[in-house]
């Protein structure tokens, strides 16, 4: 079976560690979306990856990872990305595979991102500035380069000498020339050979002979272009239906569906967030969760679980199940409280408001629970939890409408609770989902 494993809140969920641990059951690992704006962070064995563009799949020999056609690729971050793998001992060649549709992120695409930006003053998206927005314009556009046009060097400079000269436009005495930008991208392309496919007859070769796929998102569900806080989005299909127009799968491949959330909210980057904790309480979950932004180093806004949030997700998603992460940052806490519903002026609302404005405008409505003094950092029963961390965790699942089959309470990759009951990992395969 394949499963589809995405961000159930506004990114940073813990993803690259779910992924990670999910792995062993798959032959292949297929990033469908973003770019290097992700930072998917692994621990093993106390050494700490982080992974931007490269699917956490990557730290299991036997795994091919995937970058599909909805992913865009800055070429400079990749190579980084696969020379720091091969320092820690990790090869990529001959273990990766890039889709010829894919779209590159180019030296003007960063510039205009922090030009857009200065210029949207205070509606600015706080965005990770690595020129995902304008590559993904650029795509929509029809005017953007893919990683199969690098083996077309006249079609390639008249594209970029296009391109550039309409920045140089946009942005006040600027000259860029577009013939060094052509020269780097031909060098580029030279070593991205090797890896270029057509991801979607792989995959699909992979589907007839047997070999599981496990379809990674980056962001989440509330960053979606089309179902996020827009505009305070990233650029890109967070959401389910991204697997499809981004890997070239029918819906039909998607065997089940994980949401990744934490036990608590954060956010990073500009829009409204209806539990934000201001002051000592919100500095408190910073700290002990380590809320800082594993790409920009920003520190992550920080509040509590948001169950209206979540449900969102269940529902475009379809979630089957949930894996909550960072269980172990609410250790000591004496009360904690579950968002379960907005109050906006009169009205109780239960479905997340569709208007960026009215979520704004929404205060939380919040239901209390004792918390619990003993440590979970490092349970891996469930049983094992503390009375109150298993009753917390039950009543997110009511709230949320979906159970949390994985529980997470460290950074470790068997820093983790599987509750066979709802999913069980046995034989190299997963039972209990769909299957
Ligand atoms: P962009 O993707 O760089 O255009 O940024 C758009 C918004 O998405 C900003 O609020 C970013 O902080 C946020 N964002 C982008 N990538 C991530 C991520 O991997 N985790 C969390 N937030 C992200």
């Amino acid at each position: 079976m394949n499963l589809a494993v995405l961000g159930a809140q506004w990114g940073d969920e813990g993803k690259g560690k779910i992924v990670d641990l999910l792995t062993p059951r798959f032959s292949i690992v297929a990033r469908y979306q973003g770019g290097h704006n992700a930072g998917h962070t692994v621990y093993v064995n106390g050494t700490k990856f982080i992974l931007r563009l490269i699917p956490s799949g990557i730290l299991h020999p036997h795994v091919t990872c995937v970058i599909g056609n909805g992913v865009v690729v800055d070429p400079q971050a990749l190579f980084a990305e696969v020379d720091e793998l091969a320092r820690n001992g990790v090869e990529v060649d001959g273990r990766i595979a890039i889709s010829d549709k894919a779209h590159l992120i180019l030296p003007y695409h960063r510039d205009l991102d922090l030009l857009l930006e200065a210029r949207r003053g205070d509606r600015k998206i706080g965005t990770t500035s690595r020129g995902i927005g304008p590559a993904y314009e650029d795509k929509i556009a029809r005017r953007g380069i893919r990683v199969g046009d690098l083996a077309d060097p006249v079609g390639l400079e008249a594209t970029v000498r296009d391109n550039v000269t309409a920045r140089n436009r946009l942005i006040q005495d600027s000259t860029m020339d577009w013939r060094p930008v052509v020269e780097q991208l031909l060098t580029d392309g030279e070593r991205l050979r090797p890896w270029i496919r057509d991801v979607s007859v792989m995959l699909h070769q992979a589907m007839r002979e047997g070999r599981p796929i496990l379809f990674e998102g980056a962001q989440g569900t509330l960053l979606d272009i089309d179902h996020g806080t827009y505009p305070y989005v990233t650029s890109s299909s967070a959401t389910i239906g991204g697997v499809c127009t981004g890997l070239g799968v029918s819906p039909r491949a998607i065997g089940a569906v994980v949401g990744v959330a934490k036990a608590y909210t954060t956010r990073v980057g500009e829009g409204p967030l209806p539990t934000e904790l201001f002051g000592e309480q919100g500095q408190r979950l910073r700290e002990s969760g380590q809320e800082y932004g594993s790409v920009t180093g920003r520190p992550r806004r920080c509040g509590w679980y948001d169950a209206v949030a979540v449900r969102y997700g269940v529902r475009i998603n379809g979630l089957d199940v949930l894996a909550l992460t960072k269980l172990d940052v609410l250790d000591g806490l004496e009360q904690i409280e579950i968002c379960t519903a907005y109050r906006c002026g009169s009205r109780t609302l239960t479905d997340f408001p569709s208007d960026v404005g009215q979520l704004a405008a929404c205060e939380p409505v919040y239901e209390s629970m004792p918390g619990w003094s003993a440590p979970t950092r490092g349970i891996r029963r469930f049983e094992a939890l503390p009375e109150a961390a298993r009753r917390y965790i039950a009543r997110l699942e009511e709230v949320s409408g979906v159970r949390a089959a994985i529980v997470s309470t460290g950074s470790e990759r068997d820093d983790t609770i599987i509750r066979d009951d709802i999913m069980k990992l046995q034989d190299g395969r997963i039972a209990g989902l769909q299957d």
